[in-house]
C-alpha cells in the first residue's frame, strides 16, 4: 500500500538570484537610467537630476520620497503594487512600474547603490552592496540608517550608484531619457549635469492615426521625412507603452526597400503586454495581434502617401488616396495636408 500522508516540497528561491535579475535581465546595462526616472515619474517626480561622473552616477528625484514602509516595499521583489493602484497620487499619472524589479537594474551598471530617501520627517538611506548580499548567507537584509530630518530639505528619493562596471557617456544617458522615459509629459523634466532633456522633433509630412480596439485606443503619428532627411539610423516606428518606447517595429517595411528609410514615426498602445525587461511585447497576446492588424492597415495607407508625395515631387498626376476601409475605426486615419 501507498503512504498517503502528504508530503510538500518546498519552493526556494537563491540569494544570488535577486543579482541575476539585475546583471542578466537587462541586455544593456544602461537601461537602469529608463528604470530609475521611471520610478520618479511614478512617484510624482516634477524634476529628476542625474549627475554623472567618472566613478558614480547619482538620479535624484523631488517626488513622494519613502517612509520605512516606503523602503520596504522598494525592496519588496516582484511587487504588483502598481498594478493594483496604477495611478499616481498628485497627479494622476499612468504609471510606469508593473513588475516590482526595476530597482535591481543598477546591478548590472554597478557594485553598490545607495538609496537615500526624504518623506516629511523621515530619512533614510539604505545601501544594496553586490558582494555584501553574496558574502551575508542566508540573511535578506540591508544595511539601513536613519537620517536627521534636516539632512534633506525637500521629499524625494536619491539612487547613487557607486563602482561603476563601465563608463557611462552623459550622450548616452540622454539617448535613454529621450526613448525610454515621459519627457513629454506635463510637469515633468529631466536633467543630466545641469542641462535640460528635450524631446526629439521630427519633420516631414505628418500622417496621424486613431483607432479604437476592444482592448483600448491606438493613436500615434507617421512621419514621412523628406528625402534629404532620409535616415537608416534607428529605422522603424516607436512602439510607445505609457509614453515609454519598448521597441521600433519594421511593420511591413522591411520590404520597402529605400523608402523606409523616410519613414519614422510613433505608435501608442497602452493596453500591450510587454515583458519585464520592458524591452519587448508578449507576441503571443491578442493585444500584440490586434496591434499588428491595425498597423497592416495604417501601413498600406502609409505605403501609398509615400508613393503620392515621391510622384508628386517627380511631377506625375496623382489619383486620390483611397479611403481606409474601417468599421472599427473611432475616427478613420487622417492624413495631414502637404
Ligand atoms: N524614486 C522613487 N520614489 C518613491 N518610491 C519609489 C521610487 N523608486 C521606487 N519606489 C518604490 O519602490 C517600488 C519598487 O520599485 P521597482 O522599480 O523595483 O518596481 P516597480 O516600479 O513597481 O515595477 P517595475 O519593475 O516594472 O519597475 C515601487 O513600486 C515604489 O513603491
Ligand atoms: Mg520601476
Amino acid at each position: 500500500m501507498v503512504n498517503q500522508i502528504p508530503e510538500f516540497i518546498p519552493v526556494t528561491i537563491d540569494k544570488s538570484h535577486i543579482i541575476t535579475i539585475g546583471e542578466r535581465l537587462y541586455a544593456e546595462s544602461i537601461e537602469f537610467v529608463r528604470e530609475l526616472v521611471n520610478n520618479a515619474y511614478d512617484a510624482d517626480a516634477t524634476l529628476v537630476e542625474i549627475a554623472v561622473t567618472e566613478d558614480t552616477i547619482e538620479i535624484r528625484d523631488n517626488g513622494s520620497g519613502m517612509d520605512m514602509e516606503g523602503l520596504r516595499q522598494y525592496f519588496n521583489i516582484g511587487s504588483q503594487q502598481k498594478l493594483y493602484s496604477p495611478k499616481s497620487q498628485a497627479y494622476g499619472r499612468d504609471r510606469i512600474g508593473q513588475f516590482g524589479i526595476g530597482k535591481f537594474a543598477t546591478l548590472s551598471a554597478c557594485k553598490r547603490f545607495e538609496v537615500v530617501t526624504k518623506k516629511d520627517d523621515f530619512v533614510g538611506r539604505v545601501v544594496f552592496d553586490k558582494e555584501q548580499w553574496e558574502k551575508t548567507g542566508e540573511v535578506w537584509q540591508l544595511p539601513f540608517e536613519r537620517l536627521p530630518a534636516d539632512f534633506r530639505k525637500q521629499n524625494g528619493t536619491t539612487v547613487l550608484l557607486v563602482g561603476l562596471e563601465r563608463t557611462f557617456e552623459p550622450r548616452d544617458i540622454e539617448e535613454k531619457i529621450v526613448e525610454g522615459t515621459p519627457i513629454k509629459a506635463p510637469y515633468f523634466r529631466v536633467r543630466i549635469n545641469n542641462h535640460t532633456v528635450t524631446p526629439r522633433s521630427l519633420s516631414g509630412h505628418r500622417i496621424p492615426f486613431l483607432e479604437g480596439t476592444r482592448f483600448g485606443p491606438v493613436s500615434g503619428e507617421i512621419v514621412i521625412l523628406s528625402e534629404t532627411a532620409s535616415t537608416s539610423a534607428d529605422p522603424g516606428i516607436e512602439v510607445k507603452v505609457k509614453q515609454v518606447t519598448v521597441r521600433r517595429e519594421l511593420f511591413g517595411m522591411e520590404t520597402w526597400g529605400k523608402s523606409m528609410a523616410r519613414v519614422r514615426g510613433e505608435v501608442n498602445a497602452d493596453f500591450l503586454p510587454i515583458t519585464s525587461d520592458r524591452t519587448g511585447f508578449i507576441k503571443d497576446s491578442g493585444e500584440y495581434r490586434e496591434l499588428l492588424k491595425i498597423m497592416e492597415k495604417i501601413m498600406e495607407n502609409v505605403k501609398i502617401s509615400l508613393q503620392r508625395l515621391t510622384m508628386k515631387k517627380e511631377g506625375k498626376k496623382v489619383s486620390r488616396v483611397p479611403p481606409l476601409p474601417g468599421t472599427m475605426l473611432v475616427c478613420s486615419v487622417t492624413f495631414a495636408r502637404d
